[in-house]
């Protein structure tokens, strides 16, 4: 028997079309072992930052506030990816910033209000925040969340599925307007470090190139690709660009740095539509899909697994587990060391059999 009776969770980071399936799940699942649920706003703003949250930072969540809720996008308990505790920007009087661990302040704040353990819903980066936080004694308990599917020891995290319908979906409808104009139709997809949703929508889409941050591009290739498809009377082509990837050599294209953040990407897109349409003579669009992957009704694969998800962190919790991340090992739900899930990114292995597909399809990688 655990002798948890209250349970607090937090979303943390760009959101993901299950976030909320997730909640309920876990949410009923808790009350039903007659644990007490809360929710914390923002990440865990709710807690470090209570002046902003006159109503509470922490709210009870009874099946009330989880009824209605598996279909929706977003996170009811809100979320961000600002202000990491471990790193916390902390303004000094001579108005620079200093990192500060706010971690154990965290830990504290939490037990105060009497929570036991934490079901912390997130990807990497609130993830590794979530293996600190089991270091200070606080039973934990991930949940694997990103669009980007990028989280190691998990096959899929949820949100990956929905994000790439939607975009192999965006990649059918450009087909017939490229075609039609003969144009070269460029989409931008995001993919910080991994081209997962690039490669999967891309292939599924049957996209012309495709570029990933993992293989960096040389833009000659693509033009030839397009090139070639034009002398076999194919005027138009479709090429799928991971908001990460980069040309031999180069860099990411970044837009934005603000302190206590990730760099904010962009322009991969329109960088590669218009040396195309310099090094092919014809004309070329981009179209960036950005935080269009994010929003949305989860599929029912997204669905399925966040509620299967949300209801392993709590039966993980009811035996004992701690500092270990829910996994999907089909057919199986696991638990995996949060150290492990996240000591790397789960990039694509150049080797793996959707790229050796894309190849024996001529799909153009661009090397
Ligand atoms: O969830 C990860 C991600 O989708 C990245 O691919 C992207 O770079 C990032 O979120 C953008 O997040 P935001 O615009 O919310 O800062």
């Amino acid at each position: 028997m655990s002798t948890i009776k209250k349970i607090a969770i937090s979303t943390g980071g760009g959101d993901a079309p299950g976030l909320n399936a997730v909640i309920r799940a876990a949410v009923i699942a808790a009350i039903n072992r007659g644990w007490e649920v809360v929710g914390i706003r923002d990440g865990y703003n709710g807690i470090l930052l209570p002046k902003q949250y006159p109503q509470g930072g922490v709210f009870a969540l009874t099946r009330r506030e989880v009824r209605g809720i598996t279909h929706l996008g977003g996170t009811i308990l809100g979320t961000t990816n600002k202000g990491n505790p471990m790193n916390y920007p902390v303004q000094q009087p001579d108005g620079t910033f200093k990192e500060t661990d706010r971690t154990g302040e965290l830990v504290d704040g939490m037990r105060k209000q009497g929570i036991d353990a934490l079901i912390s819903i997130g990807g990497d980066g609130s993830l590794t925040i979530a293996n600190a936080i089991a270091q200070k004694g606080m039973k934990v308990v991930g949940v694997p969340k990103t669009i980007d599917n990028d989280l190691d020891r998990t096959v899929m995290t949820f949100g990956f599925d929905t994000a790439v319908s939607f975009a192999t979906e965006c990649i059918d409808r450009l087909h017939s307007t490229a075609e039609s104009h003969r144009r070269v139709m460029v989409v931008e997809v995001m993919g910080r470090y991994a081209g997962w949703i690039a490669l999967n929508s891309g292939i599924s889409g049957t996209a012309d190139a495709i570029l990933i941050p993992e293989i960096p591009y040389d833009i000659e290739k693509v033009a030839d690709k397009i090139r070639a498809r034009e002398k076999g009377g194919s005027h138009f082509s479709i090429v799928v660009v991971a908001e990460g990837a980069m040309a031999k050599g180069g860099s990411r294209a970044v837009i934005g740095n603000e302190v206590g953040r990730l760099e904010r990407l962009g322009g991969a897109g329109e960088r590669v539509a218009k040396e195309l349409q310099a090094a092919t003579g014809k004309e070329s669009r981009c179209v960036v899909l950005g935080h269009l992957l994010r929003g949305g009704s989860p599929t029912t694969f997204d669905r399925l697994i966040s509620l299967r998800f949300g209801a392993a962190a709590v039966r993980a919790l009811d035996e004992g587990q701690s500092g270990v991340m829910v996994a999907l090992d089909p057919p199986a739900v696991r638990y995996v060391p949060l150290s492990e899930a996240t000591h790397r990114m789960k990039v694509v292995p150049l080797d793996c059999d959707t790229i050796l597909t894309g190849r024996d399809l001529g799909v153009c990688f661009g090397d």
